[in-house]
């Protein structure tokens, strides 16, 4: 296990205490933490304070595995209500006592770290943490986590997932491996400051923030490395061709695809949807036949097949959502048919936070002779992404939504499929042979690289995706599960506050409206605290509109978001939420 690292100022590190001290001081903690009965065989010892992201170099940190907080629980006092796994999909198996979920959830908020603003104010009505959050008292006081906590007309809303979720115990040694403080020294951006007031980023579905890591990488690339790729007898154009080609593996690698060969570099998820949409779409789809899209897609994943259908002359069916926002797979096998060609289908709902269920979707598409393309922009940084497993045709995802630069991303293709398909853009780089009466073009995955492409950016790509494997994406999703929990509950005592979007599967978005408050109003309320979220449509307006709203506020979470944030946010919100007291004029 690894004991999170406080943040300590020259001061107060000349009061710190020494390392076993720490150790000792943080078992004694969890073995006393008053939701769980611990047996000490099953308590870890808590190792020195290296803290994984200095761990080794050689990958995943050695690090027993955590017990999982998804543990069914051994007996009703013990219990906890939680998210259903996100790996097995489990759905909830019981109806839930909302009072023991608040009772947990509030264990969670102590056991997680608290990261409090790197130095100067705090943000106003919260007391600055103490560096050592399992020495913080206000942390672990549940009754008072607990008070705030309670939402104000629970039974009013009977249906949100967290009330009748599976129960599983909250195991305060759930993050072991997780070190959110050093993770949060990895991102120089996470001390600015905005306005005098310290960052909070919840902004990460748009773009994420980068580690120093892939800052680094990008400037030795220029420093030492910069050339064309491909081409050039020269030392230079063998270090970048060399930096270009591993950054090609490391993403085959991250998506679990064959090879590099599967491996297209593009700018990112919506280049990479117009890619597939054009060069298979304009290969394969023709008139009278059907391409099926789901409802909750985002603008990337609409518009380009919009496009292909129009010029082919096909026909676009959608999958309808439920009021949760999960996709209606018997509507879905409904309007699959002989004339599908093509399923696109997001990996995770930019707007609501729903994780479809993938593998159900691929199956599907395919005993109905079509391929599929899964768009995973939302889903990279959260989730373990296994493209062979998972049986896609097509994966695409964006370098920036996975701590790595913009301008690049990248598309999984099934060896045999893009071998099928024709070149969509024509230049350099992509042919074979040319002459004015006859080009010949390279094989897959080249001849869909035509022209100088974004050689730094991807060489970058790799470095971000090194950092997040060797963080370990389990240890994200673990983090982050529990994290949205938190969230969630502390949103819903916030009076007027609508979450939109409450699948039981549900990857970092919290989408909400605030009555009486304009989303815009309430991006900017939270702007004026330093705390980055989106207010708008997100890209995805069929999808807000099918909940009855042209825009909401959508905070998201990375996994170096922490419970102090969350509360940061919430404070806002209640105080926007407050009945505001109105004064008589004078006559
Ligand atoms: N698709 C990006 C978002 O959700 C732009 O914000």
């Amino acid at each position: 296990m690894t004991t999170p690292t406080p943040i300590v100022d020259a001061q107060s590190s000349a009061l710190l205490p020494d390392e076993a001290t720490l150790t000792r001081l943080a078992n004694e903690f969890f073995a006393a933490l008053p939701a769980r009965a611990v047996d000490p065989a099953e308590t870890p010892a808590l190792p020195s304070t290296t803290s994984i992201a200095n761990s080794s170099a050689s990958g995943a940190p050695s690090i027993a595995p955590a017990a999982s907080p998804h543990t069914p629980a051994p007996d009703a006092a013990r219990t906890a209500v939680d998210f259903p796994s996100r790996t097995t999909g489990v759905p909830p198996t019981s109806v839930g006592d909302a009072a023991t979920w608040f009772a947990h959830a509030a264990n969670f908020a102590a056991a997680l770290p608290r990261v409090g603003p790197p130095s100067g104010p705090a943000v106003s009505g919260r007391a600055a943490p103490s560096p050592f959050y399992f020495l913080d008292p206000v942390s672990h006081d549940t009754r008072a986590v607990d008070a705030d906590l309670r939402p104000a007309t629970p039974a009013a809303r009977p249906d949100f997932y967290f009330v009748d979720a599976a129960t599983a115990p909250f195991d305060a040694s759930a993050h072991p491996a997780f070190d959110v403080h050093a993770v949060r020294r990895d991102f120089p951006i996470l001390s600015e400051r905005v306005d005098g007031k310290p960052l909070i980023w919840f902004d990460n579905a748009a773009t994420t923030q980068k580690p120093q890591a892939v800052i680094d990488r990008l400037a030795y690339f220029y420093a030492h490395e910069n050339s064309n790729v491909h081409r050039g007898a020269h030392a230079l154009a063998a270090r970048a061709t060399d930096a270009y080609e591993a950054a090609a593996k490391k993403v085959a690698r991250f998506l679990g695809a064959s090879g590099r060969e599967e491996i297209v570099f593009v700018r990112g998820a919506t280049e990479g949807i117009n890619f597939v949409a054009q060069a298979f779409g304009r290969q394969f789809v023709r008139d009278g036949d059907e391409i099926v899209i789901s409802w909750l897609e985002h603008h990337a994943n609409i518009v380009p097949w919009q496009q292909l259908a129009e010029t082919v002359g096909a026909k676009v069916r959608v999958i309808p959502v439920d009021s949760r926002g999960d996709l209606d797979l018997a509507a879905y096998q409904k309007l699959l048919s002989p004339r599908t060609r093509i399923v696109a289908v997001s990996h995770v709902s930019n707007a609501l936070g729903t994780i479809t269920p993938v593998r159900e979707i691929v199956e599907m598409a395919h005993r109905a002779g079509a391929r599929v393309l899964i768009d995973g922009a939302q889903a990279v940084s959260h989730l373990r992404v296994a493209v062979k497993e998972l049986d896609a045709d097509f994966y695409v995802f964006s370098g920036h939504k996975v701590f790595g630069p913009t301008g690049i991303g990248a598309v999984y293709g099934k060896r045999e499929v893009l071998e099928s398909m024709p070149p969509w853009q024509g230049g350099g780089n992509m042919i074979s042979d040319v002459t004015f009466e006859k080009t010949t073009y390279q094989g897959a995955p080249a001849r869909f690289e035509a022209g100088t492409g974004n050689i730094a950016d991807a060489v970058g790509l790799g470095a971000a995706l090194d950092y997040v494997e060797h963080i370990g994406i389990e240890n994200i999703d673990r983090y982050e599960h529990d994290l949205l929990a938190y969230a969630t509950h502390k949103m819903l005592a916030v009076p007027g506050l609508t979450l939109i979007g409450t699948s039981a599967h549900k990857a970092s978005v919290l989408s909400f409206v605030l009555d009486g408050h304009a989303p815009e109003d309430v991006g900017q309320a939270l702007s004026r605290e330093g705390i980055a979220v989106r207010a708008g449509h997100h890209c995805a307006q069929p999808i807000v509109r099918r909940f009855g709203h042209e825009a909401t506020v959508r905070p998201s979470l990375a996994f170096y978001n922490t419970c102090d944030e969350v509360d940061a946010m919430v404070d806002v919100l209640q105080r926007l939420a407050r009945p505001r007291v109105s004064i008589a004029a004078p006559r």
